[in-house]
This record gives C-alpha cells, sequence and structure tokens, in this order.
C-alpha cells in the first residue's frame, strides 16, 4: 500500500518532468527476457512470452499517451527460428492471437494505427501469415499511428535484401548506382508500403547490453538513444518506460549543447576577416539542411551532423 502510494507519485512526477521536453518519434522495444521470467515463477516457459505480450498492450498505450508516432516491437528475429520447434509453434500462436485482438481492439480504429509486419514474413506459418495480412488489409487506410513488428527479422538480412534489390535495379537500368544514397537505401529496406523512420531510442529490457540485429540501419549504426534495463519484460512497467524517455531528452540535450559549443568554438577560431565566410558557410548547411527536410530522416540526420 505504501509502496503503492510512492509508485504512482513517482510516475507523476516523472510524466510531468518528461512533458516539458520534447518526446521521441519513434520508439524501438527489443522484449527480452520472457522465458526467464516464467522460470523465475516456475511456470511454463510459453506463459511468460504470454506475459510478454500484455506488457506489450500496456506499453502501446503509453506511447500513445505520450503522442509516440511510430513503435517498432522485436517479436521474433531470424536467429530465433533455431528454437525448439515446441517452442516456436507457442510463441508464434501467441502472436498470432495479439494481431487478431489488435483487429478488433476499438482504439486500434480509434486511434487510427496502421499496424505493419516487417521481415522475412514468408518464412512464417501460413495461419500466422493469414493473421498478418488481415490487420494490415484493415489498418493500411490509417496514419494517426505506426506499429511495425519486426517479425522473422534480420537487420543484416534487411540491409542485404536492400542492396540486391538495388543491385537489380541498376542491371535493369531503372537506377543508376551514382545516384544511391542514404534516401535511397532506406526506400529499399522493409517498409511494407511506407519507408520505417530513423529511431530516436532503442529500450531493451532483461539485462543484456546488446542490439540482437534489430534495426542497425534506422538506429544509425547505434547512435540513436539507448535504454538498457534489468526488468525482464513481463514485468517491464510504467516508470521504467519514463526513465527510458528521460534518457533520450538528455541525449538529445547533450546533442544540442555540442552542437552549439561546436559554433561558438567555429566563430572563436576566425578572424574578424573570415566571419563573412563564416556566415557564408552555416547559411550554405542550413539551406542543405532545409532542402534534406523534405526527404528521409537519414539524410536529414547526416546533413545536421555537417553543420
Ligand atoms: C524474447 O524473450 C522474445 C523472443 C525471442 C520471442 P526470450 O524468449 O528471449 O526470453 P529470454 O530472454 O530467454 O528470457
Ligand atoms: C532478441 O532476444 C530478439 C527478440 C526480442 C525477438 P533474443 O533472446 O533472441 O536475443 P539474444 O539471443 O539474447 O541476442
Ligand atoms: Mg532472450
Amino acid at each position: 500500500m505504501f509502496f503503492d502510494v510512492i509508485y504512482r507519485g513517482y510516475e507523476r512526477l516523472l510524466t510531468g518532468e518528461i512533458r516539458k521536453h520534447h518526446t521521441p518519434d519513434h520508439i524501438a522495444v527489443i522484449m527480452d527476457g520472457n522465458r526467464r521470467y516464467a522460470d523465475r515463477l516456475g511456470i511454463i516457459r510459453h506463459q511468460g512470452h504470454t506475459y510478454g505480450a500484455k506488457t506489450t498492450e500496456r506499453v502501446l498505450d503509453w506511447c500513445w499517451e505520450l503522442g509516440v508516432k511510430q513503435t517498432t516491437i522485436y517479436a521474433f528475429s531470424t536467429e530465433n527460428f533455431s528454437r525448439n520447434e515446441d517452442e516456436r509453434a507457442a510463441i508464434f500462436d501467441i502472436i498470432k492471437k495479439k494481431l487478431d485482438e489488435l483487429l478488433r481492439d476499438p482504439r486500434t480504429h480509434e486511434r487510427r494505427m496502421r499496424v505493419r509486419a516487417i521481415g522475412e514474413t514468408h518464412l512464417l506459418p501460413d495461419d500466422l501469415q493469414d493473421a498478418i495480412k488481415r490487420v494490415e488489409d484493415a489498418t493500411c487506410s490509417y496514419e494517426g499511428i505506426y506499429l511495425n513488428i519486426a517479425i522473422a527479422y534480420g537487420g543484416q538480412r534487411e540491409i542485404l535484401d536492400a542492396v540486391l534489390d538495388m543491385a537489380r535495379k541498376v542491371r535493369a537500368g531503372e537506377l543508376r548506382a551514382d545516384d544511391v544514397d542514404e534516401s535511397i537505401i532506406s526506400e529499399h529496406l522493409y517498409t511494407n508500403g511506407v519507408a520505417i523512420p530513423d529511431v530516436d531510442l532503442i529500450i531493451r529490457t532483461g539485462g543484456n547490453i546488446r542490439t540482437s540485429n534489430f534495426l542497425p540501419w534506422q538506429a544509425n549504426g547505434s547512435e540513436c538513444a539507448a535504454y538498457f534495463c534489468a526488468p525482464f519484460w513481463p514485468e517491464f512497467r510504467k516508470i521504467d518506460f519514463l526513465r527510458a524517455i528521460r534518457v533520450y531528452q538528455v541525449r538529445e540535450q547533450e546533442r544540442k549543447r555540442a552542437a552549439s559549443r561546436r559554433i561558438v568554438d567555429l566563430l572563436a577560431a576566425c578572424g574578424h576577416a573570415e566571419l563573412e565566410d563564416v556566415a557564408d558557410h552555416v547559411r550554405h548547411a542550413i539551406g542543405k539542411r532545409d532542402m534534406a527536410n523534405g526527404y528521409g530522416g537519414a539524410v536529414r540526420k547526416s546533413h545536421v551532423n555537417q553543420i
């Protein structure tokens, strides 16, 4: 009882602090630790994944409350195909049920949430592929928020497929090799209709500090903010989520401070006569950034970095 009161107070405090600053547009989540959670409770392992799926539902509500536009969840990696058949079947069954629930859930439609799967979905069982298609078709006209489900997904494979696709187009004369840049590569990744934008924040639960082949391109290598935490996915609480958002905000503030420090250093390093040249350089860089705003986030980011 006492701890509940403190917890709710802390949650309100964090929420109030977070709302004063910019919140991430795109959060990606590695929902790890489901089997270890089940082991700790002494229950059957796939029950851990069932509890984990309930956490996913809560996290989608929290993202909605904070106005997060895109949420990408890691549901099943290409590496996970090496798990035993019973475990794979249990996980696929849970995902299928959750997709059907999403389809019926009024929140999906009220929020105009577009649901997309990214990955080598043709490798999945037919009934799961059908469930994916049902929810994708029902939400394909929505543009409110986006839920991207990385399933049968591997980041290296995604980049390889994009390269093979571009090579084929170059051979067919549909693409000039010289035109390939960040935005062209982004367009050739798994988009399922609309390009997946750069990730602002990756969250991983379960205590491991690695990103397990998840969105290497969209996370700009692993340059986006990252929050690794110990709780297993089924026990991930709202205060953990809010702390992750705070890590993103601190990171953004540091980035802005570093950019202004760089401009001050640059000005200090210039003599009076050279300042006009510097002003030209800055004007040019800002012009380039504004132009890049019409293209993909990857281009935008790299141009800002040049400033
Ligand atoms: C992550 O949880 C979800 C999937 C891989 C499907 P795990 O199943 O990896 O659970 P742990 O990390 O072994 O506890
Ligand atoms: C990452 O968890 C993949 C998913 C959450 C789907 P894993 O448990 O599969 O990752 P590793 O094996 O610890 O890298
Ligand atoms: Mg794991």
